[in-house]
C-alpha cells in the first residue's frame, strides 16, 4: 500500500494565525495527536473538540487499547521537558516519549507540534524525531509543525519539509531561511506584504499567508 505523508511548516510571528490555520489542517486528519506545548488548547475546548491526555503513561493506556480508531488527542503535560524511564528501560524526555510512541506503534497518523523550535535547535532534533522524519512515507506519519523561528529548525528537518504556510514576515533572517527553504527568493520577498490576520477570520490565502508546496 502506497501510504502518503507530509511535513507541514507554519511560520510567522506571534498572533499571525499559524495555530489556527495549523488546526484547521489537523482538523481533517481521522487520527492526529497534537502537543500542546504552551498549554492553549484547554481554553479552545469548545472550537476543537479533542480527547485531552496529560501524562505519557495515560497516553499508553489509551493507545494501547486505541492504536487502530481514529481518534484527535491534544497532549498537554506539565513539563514536556522531564526526564522519564519507559517500561523498556530507555530515558527520555517526555516529548521524545510521545515521537517514540508514535514512531514505534502508530501508522496513518498525523503528529502536530506547536512551537517546534522548544524542541529542537539549527543543530539538534531529538532522536524519535528524526527517526519520523527519516522514515519517510514507509511510516505514514504525518508532522504538522508550528515556529515562530524558522532559523531554529535544523536542516534534517528543513530538508523534508513537503509543504511551508508563512505568514507576514519581515525579519531578513526569517525571510533568508523562507527563501532557502523554497528556493524562490521573489516569491518570499512577497511574504512582506501580506495583510495582518484578525480573529475571527475568514483567512485567505495569498491574503493573509502563502502556501508553499516543496
Ligand atoms: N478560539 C479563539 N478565540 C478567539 N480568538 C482567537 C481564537 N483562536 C485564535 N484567536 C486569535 O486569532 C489570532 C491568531 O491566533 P493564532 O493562535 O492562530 O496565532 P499564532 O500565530 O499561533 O500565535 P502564537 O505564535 O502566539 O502561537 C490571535 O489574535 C488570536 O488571539
Ligand atoms: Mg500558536
Amino acid at each position: 500500500m502506497i501510504k502518503t505523508r507530509e511535513v507541514i511548516l507554519y511560520t510567522g510571528k506571534t498572533g499571525s494565525g499559524k495555530s489556527t490555520l495549523f488546526r484547521e489542517n489537523i482538523k481533517k486528519s481521522d487520527r492526529a495527536i497534537i502537543i500542546d506545548t504552551l498549554s492553549e488548547y484547554e481554553l479552545l475546548a469548545a472550537p476543537f473538540p479533542a480527547l485531552f491526555i496529560d501524562t505519557i503513561y495515560q497516553l499508553y493506556d489509551y493507545l494501547a487499547e486505541n492504536a487502530h480508531r481514529n481518534f484527535r488527542i491534544v497532549f498537554a503535560a506539565d513539563n514536556l521537558d522531564e526526564e522519564i524511564t519507559l517500561k523498556d528501560g530507555e530515558t527520555l524526555t517526555v516529548i521524545e516519549s510521545v515521537c517514540k510512541l508514535v514512531y514505534e506503534h502508530l501508522e496513518q497518523i498525523t503528529l502536530g507540534i506547536e512551537e517546534l523550535s522548544y524542541f529542537v535547535s539549527p543543530g539538534f532534533a531529538p532522536k524519535y524525531l528524526r527517526r519520523i522524519i527519516r522514515a519517510g512515507r514507509h511510516s505514514g506519519i504525518s508532522l504538522h509543525a508550528t515556529t515562530q523561528r524558522p532559523p531554529e529548525i535544523p536542516p534534517v528537518i528543513r530538508a523534508q519539509i513537503t509543504k511551508l504556510y508563512s505568514f507576514r514576515q519581515h525579519e531578513p533572517a526569517d525571510l533568508q531561511w523562507i527563501e532557502r527553504c523554497v528556493g524562490n527568493k521573489t516569491e518570499a520577498q512577497k511574504l512582506r506584504g501580506l495583510e495582518r490576520f484578525t480573529w475571527p477570520g475568514p483567512m485567505v490565502k495569498d491574503r493573509h499567508y502563502k502556501e508553499f508546496i516543496l
